[in-house]
């Protein structure tokens, strides 16, 4: 059982009332943290806004050596972060361990990155002005209250607090109830590295019952989310006035129009189904021509066919989703697509929320799977007539994180990427939103603002100027 709790102005809090937090991979009480209230929270702002301009106004060295002590002591301790996550969302070892690497670096590099941040210089020589000189520097916005996704537990928090804290931005963190374990440890280990009292405060609680009162606190200045659609609706609706950065969901299309079918199924497969199809940037509809339909589909068949179904603890690539209300939805898109005409192509009667990887062909427009975001091994696969009418589906989706898109003519795949409305288009590769410090965007309902680690340091920070009359 773990058991950490959180951290609000220097110290662990604890409360009477818990979490049980319930492994994904047995359905049985793996931990509990504490169930915080409003009490708490007012006190982690308060605390957090008290701490700001001390903070702010150490130097940018000091600030870094903080989070290299906190960095220290993540890497002190990578493998049982490694082993709670395995428990806590059903992460495989090798991929727990992975995101803990990579979390790792991606303190280096913002450290890195926050060191070259120079100020703007302008001359003032035109528009009837003479002898000025503007100096744009980027200052701390203040208060940033970072709400993180189960999926990346450890990368996805980090990648809002360490850019936020080296900026001299003092942080608010809530992590997703699952993955709350991960965020409570990584809390007390900030605690063991000495962070001064108030900069860096970690509150739990369910978002649908503490996330209004969190949103709603008047001492935010930015609000960095990562999550589903409706919940950063919600935000946007209740944040007025402050600064958002939103990052949501997709429905990233693996668009193939010429190439090795065989290389591309094991892209599309790779995309598709890793950590049972539960990120952002997983391939969640493939669209390919006529020619290539009948072969794409039995490439991809006998590659699902070998899938490794079972647990993170043996290594399984399709392992049990975060809950039974994941692989009910999952349910509910897969019959939704048959009674509307579907093939099955694979996958068997799901086991509680052990969801068997599942490809559906014959997939028309009309069907829920077409257009709906599953978080899950599910792939459906629509047939195009011509190029054209992969561009349309692609920009008819609410949506638009990222796409692949499968072409030996560089040439036409260029022309093509440039007409997909979404944040990026991989050429002949996967969507990924690594690496760390490639700028990450989504368009319409994917998210506002970018991320990455350059853009997030622009993000929580904004430009001051001076200017120097001479
Ligand atoms: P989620 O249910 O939206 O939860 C995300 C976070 O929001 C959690 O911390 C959650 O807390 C909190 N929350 C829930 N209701 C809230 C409210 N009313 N106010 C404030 N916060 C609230 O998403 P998820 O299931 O963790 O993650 C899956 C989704 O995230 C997918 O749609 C996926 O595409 C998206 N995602 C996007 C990216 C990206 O970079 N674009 C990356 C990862 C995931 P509780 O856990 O306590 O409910
Ligand atoms: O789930 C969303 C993550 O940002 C995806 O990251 O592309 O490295 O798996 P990834």
């Amino acid at each position: 059982m773990f058991n950490y709790e959180c951290v609000i102005n220097g110290k662990s809090i604890n409360s009477k009332n818990k979490i049980q937090i319930t492994s994904p991979v047995d359905l049985k009480v793996c931990g509990e943290v504490p169930e915080l209230g409003v009490k708490e929270i007012s006190m982690a702002f308060k605390s957090a806004r008290d701490s700001q301009k001390n903070w702010e106004d150490l130097t940018l060295f000091d600030r870094i050596k903080y989070m290299n002590k906190w960095k220290e002591l993540i890497i002190k301790n990578r493998e049982h972060i490694a082993n709670i996550m395995i428990k806590e969302i059903a992460k495989p070892l090798k991929d727990s361990l992975t995101e803990v690497d990579r979390t790792i670096e991606y303190i280096d590099y913002t450290i890195e990155e926050a060191k070259r941040m120079y100020p703007e210089i302008y001359t003032g020589d035109g528009m009837n002005v003479k002898n000025k000189y503007g100096i744009f520097d980027r200052i701390a916005k203040g208060v940033i209250l970072a709400i993180s996704p189960f999926n990346y537990p450890i990368n996805l928090s980090m990648a809002k607090i360490a850019p936020s804290l080296i900026a001299g931005n003092t942080v608010v963190f809530k992590p997703a109830t699952s993955g709350s374990i991960v965020g409570t440890f990584m809390s007390q280990l900030s605690l063991e590295a000495g962070l001064p009292a108030g900069v860096f405060n970690c509150v739990t609680g369910r978002g649908s019952v503490i996330g209004d009162e969190l949103i709603k606190n008047p001492e935010i200045n930015l609000i960095s989310f990562t999550g589903s659609v409706p919940v950063g609706n919600r935000i946007k609706e209740l944040a007025k006035g402050k600064d958002l950065i939103l990052e949501l969901g997709g429905k990233d299309p693996a668009i193939i129009i010429d190439g090795d079918l065989e290389k591309i199924s094991s892209e599309i497969i790779g995309g598709a189904f890793s950590y049972s199809g539960q990120r952002c940037t997983g391939i969640k509809r493939v669209l390919v021509l006529e020619k290539d339909y009948d072969k794409i589909i039995k490439l991809l068949k006998d590659k699902v066919n070998k899938l490794s179904v079972g647990s993170p603890v043996d290594g399984s690539v399709i392992i049990p989703v975060i809950d039974i209300k994941t692989a009910e939805y999952l349910d509910e898109l897969v019959s939704d697509a048959k009674a509307k005409g579907a093939t099955i192509e694979t996958g068997k009667a799901r086991k509680g929320n052990l969801f068997y990887p599942t490809l559906i062909s014959n997939v028309s427009l009309d069907m829920k799977i077409a257009w709906e975001e599953p978080f899950g091994p599910i792939l459906p696969i629509i047939k195009c007539k011509s190029v054209e009418e992969m561009i349309e589906i692609t920009n008819k989706s609410n949506f638009g994180l990222q796409a692949s898109l499968f072409s030996n003519n560089i040439s036409q795949a260029i022309k093509v990427a440039k007409q997909l409305n979404v944040g990026t288009v991989n050429l002949n590769g996967k969507p990924q939103r690594g690496p760390d410090n490639f700028p990450f965007l989504g368009v319409k309902d994917s998210g506002l603002g970018v991320q990455g680690i350059g853009e997030t340091l622009k993000s929580v920070t904004r430009l001051k100027g001076i200017v120097i009359n001479y």
